[in-house]
C-alpha cells in the first residue's frame, strides 16, 4: 500500500488539478421494496432500499463512477439532472435518447466529470414513470480550495420533494396512455419520502429538522414530484435564495420559493437567535397549477424543531401551516422569476450569447392524437390528449438516437426536419385552430458546433393553457426574457436581459405566456 501512496502523490502533489480531484464510486442496486405510506402498501422500485435514493455527493471537479445494477424486470435508466455531461452525452440517461435501458440482470456505469458546477442538482430513472420512487439528491460542493460566495452555512440539509401514490405508479401511467386522458393524480408530495401529518395515517411519517438557535442552514430544496409546480415556505422564518439549478444568484430574501418538477435551489435559512429550546414551526409545500383539469391539490408538512431533545407534533397543526400564495397565483409565479438573476461577477462570469446564430419558435401544449380503433378514449371528445412541439408528439425509438447517430444508421430512426417554427401560425394563446391533432414521429434539430442559439418558447391554449416545465438535457441556458401573451418578435427583443439573466437547466413556461432563451451549443453528441 505504501508504494500506492507514493505513486498518487507523485500524479498529485505536482499537478494541482489532481491534487483536488478525485474520483468517487458508487453503486447503485435497483430492488422491489413493499413501502407503506398513507396506510397503504405498495411494491416500487427503490434505489439501495432507499425512498428517496441515496445521495451522491462530489465536489466540483471530482469524476463520478455510478455502477447501476438491476435485479428487476422493469429496463431502467438513471438520468443525472442537470449535470453538463460534457462529451459524456452517452452519461445522460434517457433511455432511447442517449442509451438502451439496463434491462433485468445487467448492469452499466455512468462514468462522468463535475464540470463548472457546483450546487444541488438530483438524479432520477429516466424511463416510463420509474422516477416516482427513483430518485435521490446529486450535491456538489465547492472545490476544496475554494468557498461559497455567501456565508458558510452552519449544517447543510437535503430537502427533497416527491410525490406518493397509493398504487403502483407504473399502472397510473399505464391507464393515462391506454385511456388519453390525464393520469390519475397522486395522493401525497412527501418532503424526504414523508408525507406529514395533514394525511390520514401519518402522522408519524413527518419530516423532522432540529436545529440550533442563530445558526445559518443551507437548505438544499430539490422539487422531484412527477408533474406538480410547488411553493415552499417555513413558518415564521425568511429563505435568503443564494442559487438556482447549482448556479448562484443575486441572493434575495423571500418567505415562499417556487421549484418547477427537475429544479433545484439552495437557499439560507437563519434560524433565531431568540427563540427558545422547543420552538416549533412549520414547513409546507403545495402546488401551483394554473390550468384545467385535476391535480393533487394537498400539502406536505414538515417540521422545524429548535433542539435538543424529540420533537412531538404541534397540537391544532392546521393553524400553524406557513402562509402560501394561492395555488393559481400566477401573479406571485411570474414576481418571482423576475427576481432571479446570475451572481454575474468576474469568477462566475455571465457566458449568454449576445448575437444568435439559430433561431427557433417553439410552441408547447397539449393536442389530440386519434383514439385506436376499438378502443374508449378519455381525452377531449374521445380522442386522447397528445402533448407536442411545433405539433409534433415524440415518438421514442427503439434504438438510442445516439448510438443511431454515432453508428451512422440514423435512417429509420429518426429525422432531422424538426421545424424551426410552427407550419401552421395561429393565434396561440387566443382562439384554437380546427385541427388539434398533433403528428406523431422522432424529429430532431442538428446544430453545429459553438452554434449560438435562441429559443423562444410559446405556450399554447389549445386545449386550455398550463404552465409548462421544460428542461434541457447536457445544457445550462440563460433564460433572457418571458411575457404573458403571444411573444411578439418585432417588440419583446429589446427588453431581453442580456447582462445578468438567470442559469438554469428546467424553466417554466408560463401558463399562456412564453420564455426565451439562449445557450452555445457547446455539447458535442448531446441531445
Ligand atoms: C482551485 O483549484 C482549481 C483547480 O486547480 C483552480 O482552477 C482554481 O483557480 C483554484 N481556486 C483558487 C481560489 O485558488
Ligand atoms: C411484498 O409483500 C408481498 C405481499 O406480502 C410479498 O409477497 C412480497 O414478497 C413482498 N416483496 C418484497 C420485495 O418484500
Ligand atoms: C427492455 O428493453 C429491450 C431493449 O430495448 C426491449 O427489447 C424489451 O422489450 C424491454 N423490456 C421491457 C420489460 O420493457
Ligand atoms: C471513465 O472515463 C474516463 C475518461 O474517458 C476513462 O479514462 C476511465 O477509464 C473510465 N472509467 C471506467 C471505470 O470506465
Ligand atoms: C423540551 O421538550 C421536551 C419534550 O417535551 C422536554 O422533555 C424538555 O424538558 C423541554 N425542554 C425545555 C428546555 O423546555
Ligand atoms: C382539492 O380538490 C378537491 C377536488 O376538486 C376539493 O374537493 C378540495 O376542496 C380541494 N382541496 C383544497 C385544499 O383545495
Ligand atoms: C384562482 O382560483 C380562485 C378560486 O378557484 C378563483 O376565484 C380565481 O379567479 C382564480 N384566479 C386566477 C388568476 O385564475
Ligand atoms: C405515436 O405512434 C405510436 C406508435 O404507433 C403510438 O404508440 C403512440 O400512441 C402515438 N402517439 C401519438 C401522440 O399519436
Ligand atoms: C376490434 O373488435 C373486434 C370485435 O371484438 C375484433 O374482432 C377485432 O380484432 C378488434 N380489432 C382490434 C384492432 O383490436
Ligand atoms: C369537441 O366537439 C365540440 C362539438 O363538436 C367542438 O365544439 C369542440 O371544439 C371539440 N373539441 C375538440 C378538442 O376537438
Ligand atoms: C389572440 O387571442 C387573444 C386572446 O383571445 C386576443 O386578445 C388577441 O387579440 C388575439 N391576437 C390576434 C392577433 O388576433
Ligand atoms: C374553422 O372552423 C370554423 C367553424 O367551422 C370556420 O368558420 C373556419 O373557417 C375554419 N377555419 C379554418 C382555418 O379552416
Amino acid at each position: 500500500m505504501a508504494a500506492v501512496a507514493v505513486f498518487l502523490c507523485v500524479l498529485s502533489c505536482f499537478l494541482p488539478e489532481l491534487a483536488f480531484a478525485k474520483t468517487r464510486h458508487y453503486t447503485f442496486n435497483i430492488r422491489y421494496q413493499n413501502v407503506t405510506k398513507l396506510g397503504h402498501t405498495v411494491k416500487v422500485l427503490t434505489v439501495n432500499h432507499q425512498l428517496p435514493g441515496p445521495p451522491l455527493v462530489a465536489r466540483e471537479g471530482d469524476r463520478v463512477l455510478i455502477k447501476v445494477i438491476n435485479h428487476v424486470a422493469e429496463n431502467v435508466t438513471i438520468h443525472w439532472h442537470g449535470v453538463r455531461q460534457l462529451q459524456t452525452g452517452w452519461a445522460d440517461g434517457p433511455a432511447y435518447v442517449t442509451q438502451c435501458p439496463i434491462q433485468t440482470g445487467q448492469s452499466y456505469t455512468y462514468n462522468f466529470t463535475l464540470n463548472g458546477q457546483r450546487g444541488t442538482l438530483l438524479w432520477h430513472a429516466h424511463i416510463s414513470w420509474l422516477r416516482a420512487t427513483i430518485y435521490g439528491p446529486i450535491i456538489i460542493l465547492p472545490r476544496r480550495n475554494e468557498s461559497y460566495p455567501f456565508e458558510k452555512p452552519y449544517k447543510q440539509v437535503p430537502i427533497i420533494f416527491g410525490e406518493w401514490f397509493n398504487v403502483n405508479p407504473e399502472s397510473v401511467i399505464q391507464q393515462a396512455l391506454q385511456t388519453g386522458g390525464g393520469p390519475n393524480v397522486s395522493d401525497a408530495y412527501t418532503i424526504n419520502g414523508l408525507p406529514g401529518p395533514l394525511y390520514n395515517s401519518s402522522s408519524k411519517d413527518t419530516f423532522k429538522l432540529k436545529v440550533k438557535a442563530g445558526k445559518t442552514y443551507l437548505l438544499r430544496l430539490i422539487n422531484a414530484a412527477l408533474n406538480d409546480e410547488l411553493f415552499f415556505s417555513i413558518a415564521n422564518h425568511s429563505l435568503t435564495v443564494v442559487d438556482v439549478d447549482a448556479s448562484y444568484i443575486k441572493p434575495f430574501q423571500t418567505n415562499v420559493v417556487l421549484l418547477s418538477p427537475g429544479q433545484t435551489s439552495n437557499v439560507l435559512l437563519k434560524t433565531n437567535p431568540n427563540f427558545p429550546i422547543n420552538s416549533t414551526f412549520l414547513m409546507a409545500a403545495r402546488p401551483y397549477f394554473a390550468g384545467q383539469g385535476t391535480f393533487d391539490n394537498s400539502t406536505t408538512v414538515g417540521i422545524l424543531h429548535y433542539g435538543p431533545g424529540h420533537s412531538p407534533l404541534p397540537t391544532s397543526i392546521t393553524t400553524l401551516i406557513p402562509n402560501l400564495p394561492a395555488i393559481n397565483d400566477t401573479n406571485f409565479v411570474a414576481n418571482f422569476s423576475r427576481k432571479l438573476r446570475s451572481l454575474a461577477t468576474a469568477k462566475f462570469p455571465v457566458n449568454v450569447p449576445q448575437t444568435v446564430d439559430k433561431q427557433f419558435f417553439f410552441t408547447v401544449g397539449l393536442g389530440t392524437a386519434p383514439c385506436p380503433k376499438n378502443a374508449t378514449c378519455q381525452g377531449p371528445n374521445g380522442t386522447k390528449f397528445a402533448a407536442s412541439v411545433n405539433n409534433i408528439s415524440f415518438a421514442l425509438p427503439s434504438t438510442a438516437i445516439m448510438e443511431a447517430y454515432f453508428s451512422r444508421r440514423a435512417n429509420g430512426v429518426y429525422r432531422t426536419d424538426f421545424p424551426v417554427k410552427p407550419v401552421f401560425p395561429f393565434n396561440y394563446t387566443g382562439t384554437p385552430p380546427n385541427n388539434t391533432v398533433v403528428s406523431n414521429r422522432t424529429s430532431l434539430v442538428v446544430l453545429p458546433f459553438n452554434a449560438s442559439v435562441e429559443v423562444v418558447l410559446q405556450g399554447t391554449s389549445i386545449l386550455g393553457a398550463e404552465s409548462h416545465p421544460l428542461h434541457l438535457h447536457g445544457f445550462n441556458f440563460y433564460i433572457v426574457g418571458e411575457g404573458f401573451g403571444n411573444f411578439d418578435p418585432n417588440k419583446d427583443p429589446a427588453n431581453f436581459n442580456l447582462v445578468d439573466p438567470v442559469e438554469r437547466n428546467t424553466a417554466g413556461v408560463p401558463a399562456a405566456g412564453w420564455i426565451a432563451f439562449r445557450f452555445f451549443a457547446d455539447n458535442p453528441g448531446e441531445i
